[in-house]
């Protein structure tokens, strides 16, 4: 039984979505305060869906196969059903953490809210 799902070391190897987008509609930064690690989240929203998620992950390796999942599952989404991602529904799909693993899923979801509250209170839409 290895200690990490296939799926979180396939995205840890391959990250999906790592980087920037250039003049992003909405950013979300949110730090670990466990570890100390870092994950920041850019998002480009086209008719009420997010068309482009990028992210930027300084931290462990289930922190960036926890950012690479949420950035999959993001895309494509309306911002309401993107709100509705949560980080335990990230580990899940994730096919699980180890226990002392868990609090690296904590930033993941929170970090992709932020960006789109961030874009809400740009447009003027509401938060
Ligand atoms: Fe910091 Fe995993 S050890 S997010």
């Amino acid at each position: 039984m290895p200690f990490y799902s296939e799926k979180v070391m396939d995205h840890f190897q391959n990250p999906r979505n790592v980087g920037e987008i250039n003049n992003p509609d909405g950013t979300g930064e949110v730090g670990n305060p466990v570890c100390g690690d870092l994950m920041i989240f850019y998002i480009k929203v086209r008719d009420g869906r997010l068309e482009d998620v990028k992210f930027k992950t300084f931290g462990c390796g289930a922190a960036i196969a926890v950012s690479s999942m949420v950035s999959e599952m993001a895309k494509g989404r309306t911002l309401d059903e993107a709100m509705k991602i949560t980080n335990e529904l990230v580990a899940v799909e994730l096919g699980g953490l180890p226990p002392n693993k868990m609090h690296c899923s904590n930033l993941g979801a929170d970090a992709l809210h932020k960006a789109i509250e961030d874009y809400k209170k740009k447009s003027g839409s509401g938060a």
